[in-house]
C-alpha cells in the first residue's frame, strides 16, 4: 500500500489556501483520498496523517523512531531544548524530572490560582461593553500561567513583556501558516523583531530564576518545584539554561491553547441554548455563588464533557509534527531518516469514519467516557496528543478551563455580536476567524 497523493501546482493562491485554510484543506483531502496522504505543492511534499491506526503507530508504538529531530528548529531560538522541542535522552530525563510538578494531586492549589487570577479581570468587565473574547481569554490564561509559575502577576508595568509576547506570537503564527518560511538568519524585519523579543524574554526568565534562588522562603509554585526537581534515577537537577527553556515552553504551550479552548466555548454556547442552560443549572447547583474550589470540579461533569467536545470540534493544537530519527517505514513504504510527517487531530476529529455526525456539537458524547487519553479513545481523539509526549499540562488545562467557565457562568450572561458561521483560523493554535465579539451582562 502506498499513500495516496494530492498534487497541487505551486501558486500563491494554492499556498495561501493551504496556509490559511490548513484544517479544512487537510480534512477535505482526507475525505477525498483517505485519512493518510501526501500532498505535493510544487517542490514541497507534506505527509499528513489522521487515521487512528497510523497515529498509534507513529505516536506510541514507534515513538522512539518518530521524534522532533530538526522539524521545529524554526522556533528553537525562542524555545531552545524544552520538553516539546527535544528527543531522548534529554527529553526522557526532563519528562521524568518535571512530571511530578504537573500531577493532578496539585488540583487544589491550581484551582485557587485560577480563581484568584481570573476574578479581578472578570470583575473589571463593564456590562454592555464590546469585548473581544480571545483578548479577554488571553489576558486570563496569561495571568493564570504567570501566577502558577511565579506566584506573581506580570508586574506593575507588564507592557514590555506583553509586547515581546505579541512579536513572538506573530512570528509563530506566520511560520505556522507558511510552508515556505525563510530561514531565521535572513534579516527580515519580523525575524529581527523576533530575535530581539526572544532575547528579552530569556533575560526576563533568567532574572526570575536568579531572584528565586536568592529567596530564603520561596513560594511553592512551578518555578520552585522545578528548581528543586531531580531525575528520580540520577538525583540530578536542571541547569539554569535548561530550566529557562522549560519555563519558556510551559509558558507558550500553556496559555494560548487554553485561551482558544475558552474562546470557542464562549462562541459555541449561545448557539446551543440547551447546552448552555444545562451548564448553568449544573454550576448553580454545585457551586451557587460561593468561591469555586477544586472540590467542586468533579461535580461539574457536564462542563467537563462540554470542554472535551469543544476540544474535539476545534482542537487548539490542530496539527503537530514528527520526524523520522532513523530510517524506518510508514504505510509499507520506506521513510528515510529526516522524513517529516504532519499529524492532524483536526482531520481525525472530523472524519465520519471516526465520529458519528462529526460536525455536530454534542457534549453528551463525553458524559460516559471521561478519559482524555487517546489510548482510551483508540486514537480517534487526541486534543492533547498521545503516547509518551502527551501534553504534560492536560490536567492543569482542563481544570483551568472548567474553573474559568464556571466563574463566567456564575456571574454573567453574554450576547454574541456576530452570529455568522463559526470558522477556524489558524496561527500558532486554532482560533476563531473574525474573532468572537460579545457583550456581558451581570447575572447577580
Ligand atoms: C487546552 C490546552 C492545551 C492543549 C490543547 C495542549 C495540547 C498539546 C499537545 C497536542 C501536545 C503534544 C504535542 C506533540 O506531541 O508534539 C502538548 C504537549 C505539551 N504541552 Fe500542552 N496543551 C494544552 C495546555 C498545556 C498547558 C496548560 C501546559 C503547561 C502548563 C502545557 C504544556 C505542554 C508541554 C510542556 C508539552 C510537551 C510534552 C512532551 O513533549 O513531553 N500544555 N500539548
Amino acid at each position: 500500500m502506498t499513500l495516496p497523493v494530492r498534487k497541487e501546482t505551486l501558486t500563491l493562491h494554492n499556498l495561501r489556501a493551504m496556509g490559511a485554510d490548513g484544517p479544512a484543506f487537510f480534512l477535505d483531502t482526507a475525505q477525498r483520498l483517505g485519512p493518510d496522504f501526501r500532498v505535493g505543492l510544487g517542490p514541497i511534499t507534506l505527509t499528513v496523517l489522521s487515521s487512528p491506526a497510523t497515529l498509534q503507530q507513529v505516536l506510541q508504538k514507534q515513538a522512539k523512531v518518530w521524534g522532533r529531530g530538526s522539524a521545529i528548529d524554526g522556533v528553537r531560538p525562542l524555545l531552545g531544548n524544552g520538553l516539546p522541542m527535544s528527543d531522548p535522552p534529554l527529553w526522557l530525563t526532563q519528562r521524568r524530572t518535571m512530571q511530578p510538578a504537573f500531577h493532578r494531586s496539585h488540583a487544589p492549589v491550581w484551582a485557587d490560582v485560577v480563581r484568584e487570577a481570573t476574578t479581578p479581570t472578570l470583575e473589571a468587565l463593564t456590562p454592555g461593553e464590546r469585548v473581544e473574547t480571545k483578548r479577554l481569554m488571553m489576558r486570563i490564561t496569561r495571568d493564570v500561567i504567570v501566577r502558577a509559575m511565579f506566584s506573581q502577576s506580570l508586574g506593575a508595568d507588564p507592557r514590555p513583556i506583553d509586547e515581546a509576547f505579541e512579536v513572538v506570537e506573530d512570528f509563530i503564527a506566520t511560520i505556522a501558516v507558511n510552508p515556505l518560511s525563510l530561514p531565521l538568519w535572513v534579516p527580515t524585519p519580523l525575524h529581527r523583531r523576533f530575535q530581539a523579543a526572544s532575547a528579552f524574554l530569556h533575560a526576563r526568565m533568567q532574572a526570575l530564576i536568579d531572584e528565586r534562588r536568592a529567596q530564603a522562603a520561596p513560594p511553592m509554585d512551578l518555578l520552585t518545584m522545578l528548581l528543586k526537581a531531580t531525575d528520580p534515577d540520577t538525583g540530578t537537577g536542571m541547569t539554569d539554561a535548561q530550566l529557562r527553556d522549560e519555563l519558556m515552553n510551559i509558558f507558550f504551550a500553556g496559555h494560548e491553547t487554553t485561551a482558544n479552548l475558552l474562546t470557542w466555548t464562549v462562541a459555541l454556547l449561545p448557539r446551543h441554548p440547551a447546552v448552555l442552560a444545562r451548564l448553568r443549572a449544573e454550576v448553580d447547583a454545585a457551586v451557587g455563588v460561593r468561591a469555586i474550589t477544586a472540590d467542586d470540579v468533579p461535580k461539574l461533569s457536564y462542563a467537563a464533557a462540554t470542554l472535551r467536545e469543544v476540544l474535539r470540534l476545534a482542537p487548539p493544537a490542530w496539527m503537530f509534527v514528527r520526524q523520522a530519527l532513523e530510517d524506518t517505514e510508514l504505510a509499507g513504504q520506506p521513510a528515510p531518516k529526516g522524513t517529516t510527517v504532519t499529524i492532524s487531530p483536526y482531520a481525525t476529529h472530523h472524519l465520519a469514519s471516526n465520529w458519528a455526525e462529526p460536525d455536530a456539537f454534542r457534549p453528551e458524547r463525553f458524559l460516559d467516557e471521561t478519559s482524555i487519553d487517546a489510548a482510551a479513545w483508540k486514537y480517534r481523539y487526541l486534543p492533547f496528543g498521545a503516547g509518551p509526549h502527551v501534553c504534560i499540562g492536560n490536567h492543569f488545562a482542563l481544570l483551568e478551563a472548567t474553573v474559568v467557565l464556571a466563574l463566567l457562568l456564575q456571574r454573567f450572561e453574554w450576547t454574541l455580536l456576530d452570529e455568522g458561521p463559526l470558522e477556524p483560523k489558524i496561527g500558532a493554535t486554532l482560533s476563531v476567524k473574525g474573532g468572537v465579539p460579545v457583550t456581558f451582562t451581570r447575572r447577580r
